[in-house]
């Protein structure tokens, strides 16, 4: 049995004000599924996010962390400061962090370097684009990511890994992959994860579905086999929606 996780990925959204009121109505929405909550603020909110959190069963995220601990390198935010600032995960390798700001394979296997190093939970985010999926390569791209951004650890190193699946196509364009496309995909990665690693390993790595993620669609995406929780970007931002996601049937 694996434990679901409901994450919300804020992108650049949200005012200290904003983070601290979100969180603070999100502690107060139940979770019937015992489901793992987190939410991914900017880098000013995670402080206060993590402080509002306290106490309660809400986990926070960075949304990227840079690959060396300090040192000159303007504007970005090592795992060292988001673990100071409360994180215990971040995200890595999102797709709006390959395609705007250009995170190469190689640069994100070195961001999941720095956050194992420190202990950080990486939810590791992969995905094809539409004219991927068009040209029947979404298995094949989704498998080099997973294998150059995972490239050099074990099984044991990973321990704990997080994999999200968000189809490029489906990212804030209202598309949400179907249930079925959903558990396709995620069936593939987890037969991945046994052929490359071991199977336990495969067995117990939670992996999400993102992308258009509703209050409307949740509990169908849910209740695929391999879906293991979702990462949520626009409705992860509205109190009500959030909370019924968190608490998907
Ligand atoms: P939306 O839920 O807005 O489509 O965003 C998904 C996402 O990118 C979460 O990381």
């Amino acid at each position: 049995m694996r434990t679901p996780i409901i994450a919300g990925n804020w992108k650049m959204h949200n005012t200290i004000a904003e983070a601290t009121s979100l969180v603070e109505a999100l502690t107060k929405a139940g979770n019937k599924n015992q489901a793992e909550i987190i939410v991914a603020p900017s880098y000013t909110a995670l402080a206060v996010a993590a402080h509002t959190a306290k106490g309660s069963e809400i986990k926070i995220a960075a949304q990227d962390v840079h690959w060396e601990d300090k040192g000159a390198f303007t504007s970005a935010v090592s795992p060292v400061q988001v673990k100071d600032a409360g994180a215990t995960h971040t995200i890595i390798g999102h797709s709006e962090r390959r395609s705007i700001f250009g995170d190469t394979d190689e640069i994100l296997n070195k961001k999941v370097a720095a956050a194992l190093r420190h202990g950080l939970t990486v939810i590791f985010c992969v995905g094809e684009t539409l004219a991927e999926r068009e040209a029947n390569k979404t298995l094949a791209v989704i498998e080099g990511q997973l294998a150059n951004g995972l490239k050099g650890f074990t099984a044991e190193q990973l321990k704990g890994l997080i994999i999200a699946y968000e189809p490029v196509w489906a990212i804030g364009t209202g598309k949400t992959a179907t249930p079925e496309q959903a558990q396709e995909v995620h069936a593939a990665i987890r037969a991945y994860l046994a052929k490359t690693y071991d199977d336990a390993f495969a067995q117990e790595t939670r992996i999400l579905y993102g992308g258009s993620v509703k209050d409307t669609n949740v509990d169908e995406i849910m209740a695929k086999e391999d879906v293991d929780g979702a990462l949520v970007g626009g409705q992860s931002l509205i109190a009500e929606k959030f909370a019924r996601i968190i608490n998907f049937n």
